[in-house]
């Protein structure tokens, strides 16, 4: 089911994984058996639980400025074609699919602005989709616990975040400067996508370690329809863009692609 919905495939081995998740479910729905939740989740009646079950089965980890060699090519090549492409009122769009709970979005951002600080009065933004509502919701607030934001360097953190207040007193929240430049909603890739955007960016890493390899390669070729020529196409540390759509992409670096004019 959540091979169906989602694009996930978890072999037997994940057994124990989906069991440990799941088990917050039941307890929740009151069930004491799993096979009662599949009945539940494969009925008219939990419809509702099978976006509880996809939240649950999904794997978040992130961390700002991960793989930190894609904003070294983000500071050195996106901001300034950024710029470029905004001169005439033009805009620059960049995508962070399966964003999880938001620290890839915002350090790009921050990586543009910082580099570009001009990009501030440009039109520029960062769409952050992901098909887990609640990561997507903890995104949308930008307010991190002082561990998360461990990796943002000092004078990052100083610039672009602020003191938070009230029930995020204890937190860093992301300033508004960054915060205009981004924004979040739920979207599960194996779907319809409403985005009428062709992006000059998009930032798809560590999402689809789930997927086999059929469900790879039609996404790749989604992504090389919905990009710019010359478009460039960032991935997770131990992900290849692999079938046909290899084809439509040319190798920037490691991991960094550009589909082909
Ligand atoms: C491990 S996190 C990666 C986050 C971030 N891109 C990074 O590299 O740090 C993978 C994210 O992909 C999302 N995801 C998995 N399947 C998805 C799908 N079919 N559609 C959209 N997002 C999906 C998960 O919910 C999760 O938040």
């Amino acid at each position: 089911m959540i091979y169906d919905d989602a694009g996930i495939f978890l072999p037997d081995t994940k057994s124990n994984l989906v069991y440990s998740r799941l088990a917050r479910r039941l307890r929740a729905l009151g069930m004491s058996s799993f096979r009662d939740y599949v009945v539940h989740v494969q009925s008219r009646s939990g419809r509702d639980e099978r976006h509880h079950l996809i939240n649950a089965l999904t794997t978040n980890l992130t961390h700002f400025f991960r793989e930190p060699h894609h904003y070294e090519i983000a500071r050195r090549e996106l901001a300034k074609e950024a710029l470029e492409r905004t001169a005439n009122g033009g805009r620059y769009r960049v995508w962070s699919a399966g964003c999880s709970t938001g620290e890839e979005a915002y350090s790009l951002a921050i990586t543009l602005l910082d580099a570009e600080p001009e990009l501030l009065n440009r039109d520029v933004q960062i769409l952050g989709t992901d098909i887990d509502s609640n990561v997507v919701e903890t995104a949308t607030k930008g307010a991190y616990t002082r561990d998360v934001v461990a990796p943002v360097e000092p004078r990052l953190l100083q610039r672009y975040f602020e003191a938070g207040w009230g029930p995020s007193c204890e937190k860093m929240v992301i300033g508004d400067d960054v915060r205009r430049m981004v924004t979040f909603k739920t979207l599960n890739l194996m779907q319809h996508w409403p985005m009428a955007t062709k992006f000059d960016a998009i930032f798809c890493r560590n999402v689809v370690i789930y997927f086999d390899e059929a469900t790879k390669s039609v996404l790749w070729e989604r992504f090389a329809q919905q990009m710019k020529p010359e478009g460039w196409l960032f991935i997770g540390h131990s992900e290849r863009i692999s079938g046909a759509a290899r084809q439509r992409f040319t190798s920037a670096g490691l991991t960094t692609y550009r589909v082909q004019r």
